[in-house]
């Protein structure tokens, strides 16, 4: 079987029937005295293979009889449709060629999330491993061609930073030769440099947060997709948001149809994030939605809970953008909105500040948190200072308010938390190949 042309599993079952040389590894077998079927997979899709006694060499009957899942394969055969197999076709096998029988497979049926964790470099080639594998590739690939296509460069900032961006809390130390610093938060405080450069930039990179809580949508290091845009206002902004979203779920649903049915994932609940208009309400809105729909007290000021967004969230069956948190409990360089008396409509009992969170249905949370940038230094080191930090330590971001500063606005996508969603999982670890959490860093 040295010179064949292989094709993917795929590419034989849309040839329709002929003679085919695929490989690949054992899904499933079963044997009998006069057959050996064996469902064979490859990253493009799965088939059943048959392997008759007497129409191979009575050699390779006896080899086909030991292969274990997993093993590798190789098969040349012929074809054809069948019904009753599981993806419609079957391969009727005339040569065989074993690449490597495996070991006793440690994962079988009806095994706890934990053990799979522990096995996650063989658990990636499971079916739902893959398919989320598939749906993540085109999430980020979407992002990356909404950005450029919009004008947008990509920019890049350091991983080892000496600031912090979202609270000290989070922070993960890393020893830097003599000295400290930090793995980035986020990419934002060097964007807010770059757009002086570029003006609108995007960004899709690593981010870690050090994380105590166990819940199912905190990582400790996940990928956040950023974009920050000088001249921008909130509203601009939390509108590209929309279309971003709107964006990577019409590319989802374009490629990735037999994915998201291997996940048994309910495409009618997707349907509206192409179909529909988003709605934006602030703070002060959502707050008296959840007392009046759902008979829900929340104290104006504090920041709203994982319970709560869920609450919420079962109003709409699309994003919803919640703009005007109260600027007291927002990290310190979401700017003070100001009111004009008589002219601006004032909903909020208190200050609020510029920013806005996107959060999903369903229940999947916060997807996106974005603002407008506070462009006053003193507002700044006010509120660095609220912070614990040493407005010092940021002399450098300061700067960048007294050089032809101009408004200016981002804000940074979950790359885990949107594939969760569009995948429908219960964890947010599942939406990531090898994920880092307080309690999980290996393998
Ligand atoms: O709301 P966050 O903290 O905003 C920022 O970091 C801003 N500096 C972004 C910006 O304006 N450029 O985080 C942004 C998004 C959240 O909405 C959430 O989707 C995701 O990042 N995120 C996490 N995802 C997984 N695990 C975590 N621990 C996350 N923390 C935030
Ligand atoms: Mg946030």
């Amino acid at each position: 079987m040295e010179n064949q042309d292989f094709i993917s599993i795929q590419e034989a079952m849309d040839k329709d029937s002929g003679e085919v040389s695929i490989r690949g590894w054992v899904y499933r077998e079963r044997k009998s005295n006069k057959f050996v079927f064996i469902v064979l997979r490859d990253s493009s899709n799965i088939i059943q293979c048959v392997i008759k006694k007497g129409s191979v060499t009575d050699e390779i009957f006896e080899e086909a009889s030991k292969l274990l899942m997993e093993s590798s394969v190789k098969f040349y055969g012929e074809i054809k449709k069948d019904e009753r197999a599981p993806t419609g076709y079957e391969l009727f096998v005339k040569d065989m060629e074993i690449v490597q029988i495996a070991e006793p497979f440690p994962i079988t049926k009806d095994q706890s999330p934990e053990f799979l964790l522990d096995q996650r470099h063989l658990w990636l080639r499971s079916r739902k491993m893959t398919a989320m594998l598939k749906i993540r590739h085109t999430v980020i690939g979407a992002i990356h061609e909404f950005f450029r296509s919009n004008g947008y460069y990509e920019f890049e900032a350091p991983i080892f930073q000496p600031n912090a961006c979202e609270g000290g809390s989070t922070l993960f130390e890393v020893k830097y030769f003599q000295d400290k610093v930090y793995l980035a938060q986020t990419w934002q405080l060097y964007a807010e440099a770059g757009i002086f450069s570029l003006e609108k930039i995007y960004n899709v990179s690593p981010t870690f947060r050090s994380e105590k809580s166990k819940t199912s949508r905190h990582l400790a290091e996940f990928w956040m997709a950023e974009m920050e845009a000088a001249w921008m206002n909130l509203e601009q902004c939390s509108e590209v948001g929309k279309d971003e979203i709107k964006f990577i779920f019409e590319k989802v649903l374009k490629e990735n149809k037999k994915d998201l049915e291997i996940l048994g994932r309910d495409i009618t609940k997707l349907m509206p994030m192409v179909e529909k208009e988003y709605p934006t309400i602030t703070y002060t809105e959502a707050l008296k939605i959840l007392k009046e729909k759902s008979g829900m007290d929340v104290e104006w000021g504090k920041d709203l809970r994982t319970i709560e967004e869920e609450k919420l969230m079962e109003h709409f069956d699309t994003p919803v953008v919640v703009v005007d948190y109260p600027k007291e409990i927002m990290a310190f360089y979401k700017m003070e909105k100001k009111l004009r008396p008589g002219v601006d409509k004032i909903d909020a009992p208190g200050p609020v500040a510029l920013c806005f969170d996107m959060l999903a249905p369903e229940g999947y949370g916060e997807i996106i948190g974005g603002s407008q940038r506070d462009t006053d230094i003193e507002e700044l080191m006010k509120y660095i200072k609220k912070e614990g930090e040493d407005p010092k330590n940021y002399d450098w971001y300061l700067d960048l308010r007294r050089f032809g500063s101009v408004p200016h606005s981002g804000y940074g996508l979950g790359v885990e938390r949107v594939v969760r969603w569009i995948c429908g999982f219960e964890n947010i670890k599942d939406a990531i190949p090898f994920p880092r959490t307080m309690l999980r860093k290996s393998p």
